[in-house]
């Protein structure tokens, strides 16, 4: 492939951002009254606003010609198809396919997966409805009353997230509890909430071999097992969700209680499969059903609408405009819906760990700048804490609003001071506040002279800030369902442009390879080879843990 910063497409772009660098959105909005309708887009149920970017038509044309000229459409037809596109890893990459209608054909190697797919949300349905209608007992004879989720990152974040964001259709009898840290405080607390006789543990690993997870539940089946439950109770309680049978069954859980996927699901993008479990045994499979649903129309959309009115390629293609043409080094998620407060986390895994990457599919240097990082918080918690800098700071941060427009709870006026913050924030970024607007309103409040010159710069908001708005009519399994999978897109939009492996994640390795050798030292008193800082904190935490 061409390099991306050399290609005529981008060179167009970055002579069109000459031209718009001047240009304010305010201007934009008075030029073109249409601009609103014109820049908006729903889906899925979703609805778009990206109005509030600084584009005109000729940008998005020109976006839009350079995610073609890259190939997006081929490659998205590409991934759909079942091809093995994680290149370093020699695997397909399939997470439609956990969400696909069961009339569908997609071929892994000449093997239809679907049917898999069934057998295994069939298995999950069993389960799930044995344990929520109380007919899966503890060793005592109660039915379950809590679940623990032992696992990391994608084998934690999305069903977290969902499990929270879902909260108010949740069973009434669960408690949701997540364990991921290897630090035990969690752990701790966590079983000294729970009682051994109604607890079932769901130890979630694609791998099973991950240190953080595996140490977790062994502690938690010590603890069970000291706790009055039997070796031959553990069946009842503990259940796992991985790839590796041959793992679960040396970790002692019976391989009849696990639940399977398969390799071509990439842990940022498992929780449509098995490592959905907690978030099924919660919610139940009707609406686990209908959270796979919303993301099969935004997978159908993704795959069919032209590139100019498809969303996940909309958002992806200003993420790069901003990234590579305003040198904007992050972007903010800002959920107004308290329920989506671990959104942000769950953002952070999909989309760094897909595209923090340096070298191209074909292992050279990229030519530009790649992902960028994501963080955020709720609003309107965030409006008192950095907006300031999204406000009036020195870099540009594009910011995705997200707002669900339904509240699932009847308090009085919350909803709508919730969504009045939303618009009047996104607003406020676009519109900024000039220096004579500063002026007449300290005027009118009698200031005058010095004392209102002085103040008027500290005041002044440039404005020109560009943020999306995303709407969702409640927050539904199946709005929440479109919206992560209109994320996952996005994500592969941009890992296209910059021709990266969206798939792989090399980059977590070197540092757990170099905790097992630091675990070993810790343990006894050899030391291997490291710098000198690394070594002098070894020895300190050698003091430590001994005394
Ligand atoms: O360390 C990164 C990672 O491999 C993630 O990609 C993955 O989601 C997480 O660890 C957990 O992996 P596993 O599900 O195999 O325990």
């Amino acid at each position: 492939m061409s390099t991306l910063t050399t290609s005529r497409e981008w060179l167009a772009l970055q002579a069109h951002r000459e031209d718009i660098q001047t240009v304010h959105l305010r201007r934009l909005f008075a030029d073109d009254p249409a601009r609103a309708e014109r820049f908006s887009i729903e889906a899925a149920g979703v609805f778009l606003d990206y109005s509030k970017n600084r584009v005109t038509a000729a940008t998005m044309e020109a976006l839009m010609a350079l995610a073609r000229a890259r190939g997006l459409e081929e490659a998205r037809d590409e991934m759909f198809s079942g091809a093995p596109v994680n290149i370093t890893e020699h695997r397909a990459v399939l997470h439609r396919a956990l969400r696909a209608r069961s009339d569908e054909t997609i071929l892994v190697g000449g093997e239809n997966v679907v049917p898999g797919v069934r057998n295994v949300l069939e298995q999950m349905r069993r389960f799930t409805d044995q344990v929520r209608g109380g007919s899966w007992k503890g060793y005592r004879g109660q039915p379950i009353s809590d679940i623990v989720n032992i696992g990391i990152g994608g084998s934690d974040l999305g069903p977290q997230m969902v499990c929270e964001a879902l909260r108010p259709i949740g069973h009434p009898r669960l408690s949701m509890h997540f364990v991921s840290n290897v630090d035990g405080a969690q752990l701790a607390d966590v079983l000294n909430r729970v009682n051994p006789e109604t607890t079932l543990f769901v130890v979630v690993s694609k791998t099973f071999t991950t240190q953080e997870t595996l140490r977790n539940a062994t502690s938690a089946r010590s603890w069970f097992l000291d706790n009055g439950g039997g070796q031959e109770d553990i069946a009842r309680h503990f259940v796992a969700v991985s790839t590796d049978a041959r793992r679960v069954a040396g970790f002692g859980i019976d391989p009849d209680h696990m639940f399977g996927f398969w390799d071509w699901v990439g842990g940022r993008y498992s929780l449509w499969s098995a490592v959905g479990l907690s978030i099924a045994l919660y919610i139940g499979m009707p609406a686990f059903a209908a959270l796979l649903d919303g993301a099969r129309e935004m997978d159908e959309h993704f795959a069919a609408a032209p590139l100019e009115q498809n969303m996940p390629v909309i958002l992806g293609m200003l993420g790069v405009w901003y990234r590579q043409f305003f040198n904007a080094g992050s972007h903010c998620i800002a959920p107004y819906a308290h329920r989506l407060n671990r959104f942000p986390a769950y953002l952070q895994q999909l989309d760094m760990e897909s595209n923090g990457k340096s070298v191209t599919r074909d292992g050279r240097p990229v030519s530009g700048a790649t992902g960028p990082v994501i963080w955020g918080e709720v609003g309107t918690n965030g409006q008192h804490a950095f907006f300031q800098l999204l406000h009036q700071g020195t870099d540009v941060v594009p910011v995705d609003f997200i707002a669900p427009l339904k509240a699932d709870h009847a308090l009085d006026d919350h909803q709508l001071l919730l969504l009045a913050n939303c618009l009047a924030q996104s607003e406020a970024l676009m519109r900024g506040k000039t220096a004579d607007e500063v002026r007449a309103e300290l005027s009118a409040t009698g200031m005058a002279g010095d004392e209102l010159e002085e103040l008027v710069p500290h005041k002044v908001f440039p404005g020109n800030r560009p943020s999306n708005t995303l709407l969702l009519p409640n927050l539904s399994p199946h709005s929440l369902g479109a919206l992560i999978a209109l994320y996952e897109h996005k994500v592969f939009v941009q890992g296209v442009i910059w021709n990266i492996n969206s798939f792989d994640q090399w980059g977590v390795e070197l540092g757990k390879r170099l905790a097992v050798d630091i675990v070993a030292e810790l343990r006894c008193d050899g030391l291997g080879h490291h710098d000198a800082s690394t070594r002098a904190l070894i020895e300190r935490v050698r003091v430590s843990l001994k005394g």
